[in-house]
This record gives C-alpha cells, structure tokens and sequence, in this order.
C-alpha cells in the first residue's frame, strides 16, 4: 500500500510503500541508512544486506543525494525516540539516478542558495517554512469565514495607487496609459464590503521599494481584510484575534515544522489577547525615555519598533498616528484633527509591523479634500469617492503582511526564506 510519510504512524507493523527522494544517506558495510523525503515529512529507513540482499543493497550503495525511490518496507517504532517511525526496507525501485546535487551538507552562502532556489526548496528547513506558510494562510481564511467575511479577490493591474505613489511598480498598459500593480487591494474592496458586509482578499502585492532590509520584498503576499460598520477599537480586537487564532493553528499542525526551524515555542505559547495598546504619542514618549531621539512626527525605524517591543511577550498595537505620515484614506481622529484612527501592529522578537490599518474616512468633502492635498488629481479616485456618496457607513479593514507573519512565527533571520521565490531589489531569479 502506498503511504505518506506523515501517516506512517498508522501503519506499524505494515508493510507500505513510500514514493519519494533520497535526503540523505549513509553506509556502515551492511546496512544502510536513508533518509527518504516524500513531500509529506521524512523518514529514517533501514536496509540490511541481509534482508535486501547482495544485488540491491549494491543498488543502494549507488544512489545518489536526491535520486527519486520508491521504496517499501515495515514501518517500526524507533528503538529509543518516542513517537518517530522507521522502515525496513524490503525493496526499492529507483526512478531517477540524480545527477550531483549542488547543495550537499556543507555551509552553502546565501546567494549560492537563492541562486538555487528552485532546488534549495527541498532542504529541510525551506520545506518546513512552506508548511507553515500554508497553515497560516489555511487559519487565516478559516478566521474570516468563521466571521462571516467572504473572499472578495481584487485586481493586481490597476490604474492609480493605493500607498506611497513613489513605491509603484508600472506598466504599459496598451491605449490606455500608464497601469500599476497592485500596493493593496483595499480600495476595491472597501467597495466589495457595501455589498457583501465583511470581505477578504489574499494575493501578490508590489512596491517598488528600495528598502534593502530582512524584512521587505518588492513582491509580497497580503491579506486585506474590511468590515462595513466596524470602527477603530474593533478593527483592532479583530486583529488581535486573528493573531491569537494563526498562532494557535502552527502550534496544533506545525510541531515537526517547528522543531525542525529549532523555533523556541515558549514565546508562541504565550500569544494572547488582548495586546498591548500604545498611542502613536505615548510611543514616542516612550521612546524618548529609552534614549531615542526620535520626534513626534517621525516614522518609527526598525530599532523603534525593537525598543518598544523589548520586554514584551505579546504584539503591540501603535495607534493614532499623525495625519501627515499617513494614507490619504484614513479616518481624522475626532478628538484631534492631526491624528488618524489607524494602527501598526508591532510584532515581538523582532518582528516588525506586521499588520498595518485604520478606519477609513467616510466623509465625502474630507476626503475628496485629502486626495487633492495628496496631490493625486484626475478620476482615479472618483469610483472611491463615490462609496462616501451612496450610503456611506463607517467602516474598518487592514493589510497582514504573510510573510512578515510567517518570518515571525518560523523565527527566521530573513523574509526572503518565508516566499518560495522572493523578488527583492537585487533578486528577480530564478
Ligand atoms: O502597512 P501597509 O502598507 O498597508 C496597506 O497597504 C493597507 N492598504 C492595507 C489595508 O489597510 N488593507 O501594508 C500592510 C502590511 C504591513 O503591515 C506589512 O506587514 C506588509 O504589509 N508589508 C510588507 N511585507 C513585505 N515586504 C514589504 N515591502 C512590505 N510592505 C508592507
Ligand atoms: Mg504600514
């Protein structure tokens, strides 16, 4: 019977078939030690001269790293680790001789790998982050849903920016001028929310940013998620939650992925609501008092965001930013005209932002007059200014960054790793 390595703890004492490739190896004159990988998980099996014979354990001895097997064997509890599962291998039928793979045990650099990536995808730790990567995205739509948000997809070629104007990737697009990809799918689905209340997009987002950092891409994964009638307080609880609610998804499913990323799970463990609130002012008070010489209207820099998170075992939300460094859609604060209802979520252990949103301005005149001081003119954004004419409600959304998430929660160094082909400034290939 062909299995998956992943189920294999099913079948002790079976005999079961494993289709795969050859990890790693190694040989002490009669038996054989290989590691197989399948896709699924990797597992241990073990082939004797004795058993297998002289003709296939020679076979064996000339397999190469990542040739394609497909072997069959009993499945046995390991001798001295509880809960890991071993073959012994009856037979195996080679596929595929693999010519010499270029990335063996030995420390390769990181432009060697990325040079590689269509490969390098297969070593152990890429994998386990690409699992990862699915189960957080699998949490995040199981979220949504059990919200009652649907999905809502937005287009990535569209005619006018969303963020920063300076950050667009551009494109010819035939008679019609000048196109963009996508910053951001909240515009659109602002509009998608009149209609359908709750809504979510996940795709690739663009910025053409030159930021050279372990924490940006130029191509990256968003979430935006909206809600018609949701204000500030509960766009922020909803965001908190769902950071609760993905953590606990990887600590359920990701065990093997975790422990082979060596992630302390301690940290993960402690995630939980409610998070720790911040204005944008008390930040930079805050900030003032460790030393900083930040001032109020500055950005918060990658060590900014490290002070203000040091000694903290759950995210921090920074709220109620000055208008002046912000979008042009976010809602004016009531209670102070040069703040907006916005927030950053800071992520501990070095993090970063990994959320970023607000409420946005309802009001017509305000924003049609923010998005002439924006200095954005034409009819781009007259679509959008039309939802503030036609049953305007206040209303919520954000942008989670995925692989800003999934870098958290892997607990590695760089972004680059969380994609499986990243587009960086310098890095377009393979
Ligand atoms: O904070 P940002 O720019 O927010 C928006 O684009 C909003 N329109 C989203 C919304 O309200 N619907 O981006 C959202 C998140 C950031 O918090 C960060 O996690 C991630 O996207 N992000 C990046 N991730 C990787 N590389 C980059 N260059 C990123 N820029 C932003
Ligand atoms: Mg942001």
């Amino acid at each position: 019977m062909i299995a998956l390595i992943k189920q294999v703890s099913n079948f002790v004492g079976e005999e079961v078939t494993v289709r795969g490739w050859l990890y790693n190896f190694r040989c002490s004159g009669k038996i054989a030690f290989l590691e197989l990988r399948d896709g699924s998980g990797f597992l241990q099996a073990v082939a004797s001269k004795e058993e297998v014979g002289e003709e296939m354990f020679d076979t064996i001895g000339k397999l190469t790293q990542e040739s394609s097997i497909i072997v069959t064997g009993t499945i046995v509890a390991h001798p001295k680790q509880e809960g890991v599962f071993e073959m012994q291998v009856s037979n195996i039928k080679v596929v595929q001789i693999a010519q010499e793979y270029p990335i063996t045990k030995k420390e390769h650099g990181p432009d060697f790998l990325l040079n590689n990536r269509h490969l390098w995808l297969r070593s152990k730790k890429q994998w386990a982050i690409q699992r990862v990567r699915d189960v957080v995205i699998m949490a995040m739509y199981e979220y949504y849903h059990s919200l009652e948000y649907i999905k809502i997809d937005t287009p990535i070629i569209t005619p006018n920016a969303c963020e920063d104007a300076t950050e667009l990737f551009e494109i010819e697009y035939f008679d019609e001028g000048k196109a963009f990809l996508s910053q951001s799918g909240q515009l659109y689905l602002e509009a998608a929310v009149m209609s359908v209340g709750r809504a979510f997009d996940f795709g690739p987002t663009f910025r053409a940013e030159k930021s050279k950092t372990r924490r940006h891409l130029t191509e990256f994964w968003m979430l935006d998620a909206e809600a018609a009638y949701v204000e500030h307080e509960e766009n922020m609880k909803i965001q908190e939650n769902l950071i609760c609610f993905v953590v606990k998804r990887c600590l359920e499913h990701c065990a093997t992925e975790l422990a082979i990323l060596e992630r302390d799970l301690e940290p993960l463990k402690k995630i939980q609501a409610p998070f720790i609130r911040l204005t944008y002012t008390e930040a930079i008070d805050k900030l003032q008092q460790l030393g900083s010489d930040i001032r109020f209207g500055d950005d918060l820099g990658n060590d900014d965001e490290g002070l203000l998170t040091q000694n903290e075992e759950v995210p921090v939300f920074i709220h109620k930013w000055p208008k002046k460094i912000k979008p042009f859609y976010m809602k004016t604060d009531p209670e102070n005209p040069d703040l907006v209802l916005n927030n950053d979520l800071i992520g501990i252990e070095g993090a970063g932002e990994i959320i970023g949103g607000s409420q946005r301005e309802d009001d017509y005149d305000i924003l049609k007059a923010r998005i002439q001081e924006m200095g954005f003119v034409g009819e781009e954004y007259e679509w959008y200014l039309d939802l503030r004419k036609y049953g305007s409600v206040p209303h919520s959304g954000y942008g989670v960054g995925l692989e800003r998430v999934v870098r958290w929660i892997c607990g590695v160094e760089h972004i680059r790793e969380t994609i499986p082909y990243p587009r960086m400034i310098s890095r377009l290939k393979p």
